[in-house]
């Protein structure tokens, strides 16, 4: 199997990876806040970790890391019956990397496909749990839906932070630069918990979390990539900030000021980046 090959095979585990992450997530914020939606976001960030070592392992073979979500299951009206979902797409999962495994002999990859493989198998295990575990509590889906201009705000925030999550991401996978690269995935961290934030506080103002992500720059050269990074960071923060001051609802006015105040932090952080780049 040439690199080519292998990079195509990785960049389909890649995809459901992302798929899961994203089912995942928007389970754990539509149930409300609670033990089992905690449990959810924790085996997402299993998902994370694994899309990071294939996404590592894809730019080491010389290749690029795809930014398109795979397969993935949104049916069902009940917590159990998302859980039952979630088992099928693990089992998906379980299957194509016991494929994968066999067809790739690169052992280093073997290895890294083996690890994620274990992980898999015992989230399906988890949520084979979960099934019974929100039958028993009875746990319903938590969205209604409202659509006012408190929830145009909070959709778009979203729709912002799934972009700049995926863009930073991508940026941080493809720069050589290790300090770029460092803050590049620090900022898609936080933006990861923005994202988090304005879909719980969306579902507990009795919205739905639409969690689709607008174009994403896909520079590979660090100054074109930190002059997008930095445009968007000086339009969000404007829009956070006129967002804070028209809104009455105190607890979302905080909410606001405290993301505006992070992109701010992120400006900061680029500038500095933008400048080291320019000095060479
Ligand atoms: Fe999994
Ligand atoms: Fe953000
Ligand atoms: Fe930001």
């Amino acid at each position: 199997m040439n690199k080519k090959e292998i990079i195509e095979i990785l960049n389909q585990d890649l995809q459901d990876e992302h798929g899961a992450i994203i089912q995942y997530l928007v389970h754990a914020f539509s149930m409300g806040e609670g033990e089992l939606s905690c449990e959810i976001e924790a085996i997402a960030r299993d998902e994370m970790r694994h899309l990071d070592w294939l996404a590592e392992t894809i730019v080491e073979l010389g290749g690029m890391p795809s930014l398109k979500r795979g397969k993935q299951n949104m049916t069902g009206k009940t917590v159990s019956q998302w859980m039952g979902n979630n088992v099928g797409l693990e089992d998906g999962a379980i299957e194509s990397y016991k494929k994968h495994i066999k067809i790739i002999d690169d052992p280093k990859i073997k290895r890294l496909l083996k690890r994620i493989l274990a992980d898999e198998e015992s989230h399906r295990g988890d949520f084979a749990h979960f099934v019974d575990k929100a039958a028993k509590e009875q746990m319903k889906d938590k969205r209604g839906k409202r659509s006012d201009k408190t929830s145009k705000t909070l959709d778009w925030g979203i729709a912002h932070e799934y972009t700049v999550i995926l863009q930073y991401m991508f940026h941080s996978y493809m720069t050589r630069n290790k300090e770029a690269k460092k803050q590049l995935e620090d900022q898609a961290i936080n933006e990861m918990q923005h994202l988090g934030w304005l879909s719980e506080e969306l579902v507990d103002g009795g919205g739905t979390p639409v969690i689709e992500h607008t174009t994403v720059n896909k520079s590979t050269k660090l100054k074109e990539m930190l002059t997008a990074d930095l445009k968007t960071e000086k339009e969000v923060a404007a829009k956070y900030d006129a967002a804070a001051k028209v809104t009455k609802d105190t607890g979302l006015k905080k909410l606001l000021e405290r993301i505006r105040d992070h992109e701010k932090y992120h400006i900061d952080v680029f500038n500095d980046l933008m400048k080291e780049e320019k000095r060479k």
